[in-house]
């Protein structure tokens, strides 16, 4: 490990800050040895080759062929180094482990609005487990904002209409700082939070202290599913006016015009927004978009009902409650109910 040289360097505190401190301190290496070298050999010529006399003529000088391809091969292979070693670490940063604790991010000026898949809400602060690999979906409900956590040497833009994703493994325990590192407006330099890394059972303590309202990401998602009427035409029996949703997530789905699309979050999130864009072969665009209808945080909790409904379990009889009626008569029938004027309220009485 390297050694607390700076009191500048934030402390290290997730698996990928080693990896990034040591790239940086390479590329400061190289840099300052350069700087050296040329400040010195600069200072060093200008004294040796000075004009020694009022009327001499500098000499014309061919150089080496040798020394022509040293300067360019070796700083060609440096380039190079720090290249490959630069992706090795960019990859790893945007490939997270098949495991890890989902947090939903929804940004906007100026706070950082985080979703626990347990239904947990917190604002400005995250609330992680040491040792586990954290993955973040981020969207941004105006503005780019960007999450920097620099102890875990962690930094993702935030942007508006789309879902980027970063993740990391807490390695200590402790209080991080949570910065937005993108000018978003006047009070860009408040959309300040923290990260609190807690030992494993700490965390499913205060995970389960009982804040969650409208119970986990995935019910509350069930529960706005049947309040928007989606349940009419998404049945679960092949019968609707809609494709059937149980198995769909991450699978690759045939649209009208012929191409395949993997159903992931941004998919789905369109889907839901503007559904035109991508109609299911074998399906009518009859779907009305919810664009300005349902907020950001509403999406995440759909896309999560959607990735809850598995085709391998069926019989847990957590897909469609029994009790739940289609309110339509289905195909044939009436058109699909229309979705209610004006952004849903939190848990609409019906
Ligand atoms: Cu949000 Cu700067």
């Amino acid at each position: 490990m390297w050694p607390r040289l700076l009191p500048l360097f934030p402390e290290r505190a997730s698996t990928m800050a080693g990896r990034v401190d040591a790239l940086y301190f390479f590329l400061l290496a190289v840099a300052a040895f350069f700087i050296v070298l040329i400040a010195s050999l600069i200072v060093y010529f200008s004294f040796r080759y000075r004009r020694k006399t009022a009327g001499e003529v500098g000499r014309a000088v061919h150089s080496g062929w040798a020394l022509e391809v040293m300067w360019t091969v070796v700083p060609l292979g440096l380039t190079l180094v720090m290249f490959v070693w630069g992706a090795d670490v960019y990859f790893s940063m945007g490939s997270p482990p098949p495991e890890t604790e989902d947090v939903y991010v929804v940004a906007k000026q100026w706070m950082f609005k985080f979703q626990h898949l347990t239904g947990q809400r917190e604002i400005d602060e995250l609330h992680v487990p040491v040792g586990k690999a954290v993955k973040l979906t981020m969207t941004s409900e105006d503005v780019i904002h960007d999450l920097y956590v620099p102890a875990f040497r962690i930094k993702a833009d935030i942007l508006p209409g789309r879902y980027t994703t970063i993740w990391f493994t807490a390695t200590k325990v402790g209080t991080y700082h949570l910065f937005c590192a993108e000018y978003c407006g006047t009070k860009h330099s408040g959309m300040v939070g923290q990260v609190v890394v807690q030992e494993p059972a700490e965390y499913q303590a205060w995970l389960s202290g009982g804040t969650a309202e409208g119970g986990s990401l995935a019910s509350a998602g069930e529960k706005l599913f049947q309040d928007l009427a989606c349940v009419t035409c998404h049945r679960t029996d092949g019968q609707g006016r809609g494709p059937v949703l149980v198995g769909l997530y991450g699978r690759p789905v045939q649209l009208t015009n012929g191409t395949l699309v993997t159903a992931d979050d941004a998919y789905v999130r369109e889907s839901i927004l503007n559904p035109a864009a991508k109609v299911v072969a074998g399906f009518q665009p009859i779907m009305p978009p919810f664009q300005g209808l349902v907020t950001e945080e509403q999406v995440l909790q759909l896309i999560e009902y959607v990735k809850s409904l598995k085709a391998t379990a069926p019989s847990t009889g957590t897909i469609v409650p029994q009790d739940t009626k289609p309110v339509g008569p289905g195909p044939g029938g009436t058109p699909p109910a229309r979705p209610p004027k004006g952004p849903i309220a939190k848990q609409p009485e019906r």
